[in-house]
């Protein structure tokens, strides 16, 4: 195969177009544990491994002890998270805090948000104009997600829409990897307000539950930690799900064979589901931190190097996944890492999954058919690949 040119990964420009497969199709077979040099645009300055196979960053997912999350945080730029935000600890602190949440995100708690879920969803689908073309991502994508996570959280609805601008305006900074300060500082004052009211004025959400916990060991959280688990949960809730349900979309406006088999037996959405959070695979990387030297693939990587594994490339990868660039809905087993695996394995999954099921069964039911009414719009980020703007046209139900 022939060389392709290498692509700077630490670049949110890289992104705009969608993720770079082609360089990952190259990746995975002729550098599987890849040096990338660093960049004018790599955090501090410094170069980075690449691991691309579906084998090597599940692996990576379930060594935790050889691979941190706690040493530099999760993302290749410096985080004021690691060591104090749940997915930037590791065990047994991990394991402490995750506990506090744990209850709240569990299939069966999910399950019983599935009728609210659903009014949610047809409220929301009443307030498209669909006489003319329309925003699937700020109708209707954003909004479920952005609705579910307020709700499950104790955060009043009416604050989303602003809490979501400030989000995006975090992620979408020019330079991705360098969330917006201000946009952080924004969010964590918010933050303080809100777990101030739940001391005071307890109510049936997460957000009362974690400000009067008491952790395994007895001791409670910090306020810090306390307003880093509502900056982890508020973001992961609103914005990986939302590229998920508009992804799966155009995926199936470009197979409408697809879409019709989904309208004729809706039962095969649970399985359609895992199809598009492979196909999507929104969180794209991870970034851990060795603890000691090891040795990936012949390569040998010294304790505290940075290491990035990609999801979305495990998500491709020809060695797991017949036909990989083939969206199939009927993919079953599906071994995709979209929510990634082990300790950190996704809190929101269930819920992300309910979300989707109850949207996708809404849409289906409701509309004949969707087709695009204009360019989409991607996204100026490398950790989540997503789109921020696609104009669709959508035909009711005869
Ligand atoms: C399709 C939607 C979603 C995708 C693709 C996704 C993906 C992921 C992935 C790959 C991880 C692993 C992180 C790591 O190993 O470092 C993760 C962790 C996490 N996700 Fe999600 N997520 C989604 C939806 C949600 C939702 C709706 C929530 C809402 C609560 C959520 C909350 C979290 C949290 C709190 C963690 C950290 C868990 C831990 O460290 O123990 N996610 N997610």
């Amino acid at each position: 195969m022939r060389s392709v040119e290498p692509v700077d990964l630490s670049w949110g420009r890289t992104f705009i177009n969608g993720f770079p497969h082609p360089f990952f199709v190259w990746l995975r077979r002729e550098a599987p544990v890849w040096w990338h040099p660093p960049t004018e645009h790599s955090p501090d300055g410094e170069g980075f491994w690449v691991v691309s196979r579906h084998a090597d960053v599940a692996a990576m997912f379930k060594d935790p002890d050889t691979f941190s999350s706690e040493l530099g945080g999760t993302q290749l730029a410096p985080s004021t998270g690691a060591g104090i935000q749940l997915n930037q600890t590791d065990d047994p602190h991990h394991r402490h805090l995750r506990a506090l949440v744990n209850k709240g995100f569990t299939p069966r708690m999910i399950g019983r948000l599935e009728d609210d879920l659903r009014a949610r969803a047809r409220a929301i689908l009443d307030g498209v104009d669909d006489a003319a073309p329309f925003d699937f991502v700020a109708r209707i994508a954003r909004e479920l997600p952005l609705q579910a996570i307020c709700s499950v959280l104790g955060v009043p609805q009416g604050d989303r829409l602003e809490l979501c601008e400030i989000v995006d305006r975090g992620v979408g900074a020019e330079s991705p990897e360098i969330v917006s300060m201000d946009a952080v500082r924004e969010l964590t004052g918010y933050a303080r307000t809100l777990l101030a009211e739940k001391r005071t004025n307890p109510a049936d959400d997460i957000l009362s539950v974690i400000v009067h916990a008491e952790l395994e060991d007895g001791s409670r959280l910090t306020d810090k930690e306390l307003r880093a688990f509502f900056t982890l949960l508020f973001p992961a809730g609103a914005e990986t799900t939302r590229s998920a349900m508009a992804g799966g979309l155009v995926a199936l406006m470009d197979h409408p064979d697809q879409w019709r088999a989904l309208q004729a037996d809706p039962s095969r959405l649970k399985v359609a589901i895992e199809e598009i959070v492979r196909w999507t695979s929104p969180s794209v990387y991870k970034r851990r931190t060795t603890r000691r030297d090891v040795e990936l693939r012949g390569q040998a990587i010294p304790a505290g190097a940075k290491i990035t594994l990609w999801e979305m490339s495990a998500n491709h990868d020809e060695e797991v996944f017949g036909d990989p660039f083939t969206f199939d809905i009927s993919r079953d087993p599906n071994p995709h890492v979209g929510f990634g695996l082990g300790t950190h394995f996704c809190l929101g999954a269930s819920l992300a999954r309910m979300e989707l099921k109850v949207m996708y069964e809404e849409l289906l039911d409701r509309y004949d058919c969707f087709e695009p009414a204009g360019a989409a719009r991607w996204s100026n980020n490398n950790r989540l690949v997503g789109m921020t703007e696609l104009p669709v046209r959508a035909h009711r139900r005869g």
